[in-house]
């Protein structure tokens, strides 16, 4: 009898420790999502990586953010689209991300800014956009230089006005 009480103050125990190591396991993980989501405000993400956002800022609705970009960027490195990263990151783990989100990618991705991160706050980033959940489609396949773009893009080739041979005359 006494060694089944004290099984039972035992189990007692256990699930009362289980517990708080799980409130504070939600606890940890709430709190990387909202830094998670502050690294990604500050990083600017959203400017390339959401539609409408470089007009409009964050009144766009936080479910269309980084659902990626169907406008390309075209320079001498050919087209490149703003990936979708709440598909990408619905699709991987966590390590994955850790070693694909610091691949240096095309301009004008800034790779620098993933790669200086810790692994903490990268991890942050990864479990902020995996609680946004999957949305919207890939987006387009890069294009080589030379190739032919079917979407609109912006042209990242400097431009230098041009000006009549009698202008200023
Ligand atoms: C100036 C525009 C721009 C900004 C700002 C930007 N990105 Fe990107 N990002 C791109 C483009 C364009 C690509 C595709 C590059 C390529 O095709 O090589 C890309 C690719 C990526 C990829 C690779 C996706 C894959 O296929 O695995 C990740 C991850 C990524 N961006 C995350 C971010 C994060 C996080 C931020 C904010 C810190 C950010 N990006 C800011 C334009 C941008």
């Amino acid at each position: 009898m006494k060694t089944r009480n004290r099984g039972l103050a035992c189990a007692a125990l256990l699930f009362w420790m289980s517990g708080t190591a799980f409130a504070a396991g939600e606890a940890g993980l709430a709190r990387d999502i909202e830094r998670g989501r502050y690294l990604v405000t500050l990083g600017g993400c959203n400017d390339c990586h959401t539609p409408g956002f470089m007009e409009k800022g964050p009144e766009v609705p936080e479910g269309q953010w980084l659902t990626g970009l169907g406008i390309g960027f075209s320079g001498p490195w050919g087209t490149t689209y703003p990936a979708n990263l709440r598909r990408i990151v619905a699709s991987i783990t966590e390590e994955q991300w850790m070693v694909r989100a610091r691949v240096t990618r095309l301009p004008p991705m800034p790779s620098y800014v993933l790669q200086s991160m810790t692994d903490e706050d990268l991890r942050a980033v990864y479990r902020y956009v995996r609680s946004l959940g999957s949305a919207g489609q890939d987006a387009p396949a890069y294009v080589a230089p030379g190739g032919k773009v079917d979407t609109p893009f912006f042209d990242f080739v400097p431009q230098v006005e041009q000006r009549s041979a009698h202008a200023g005359h």
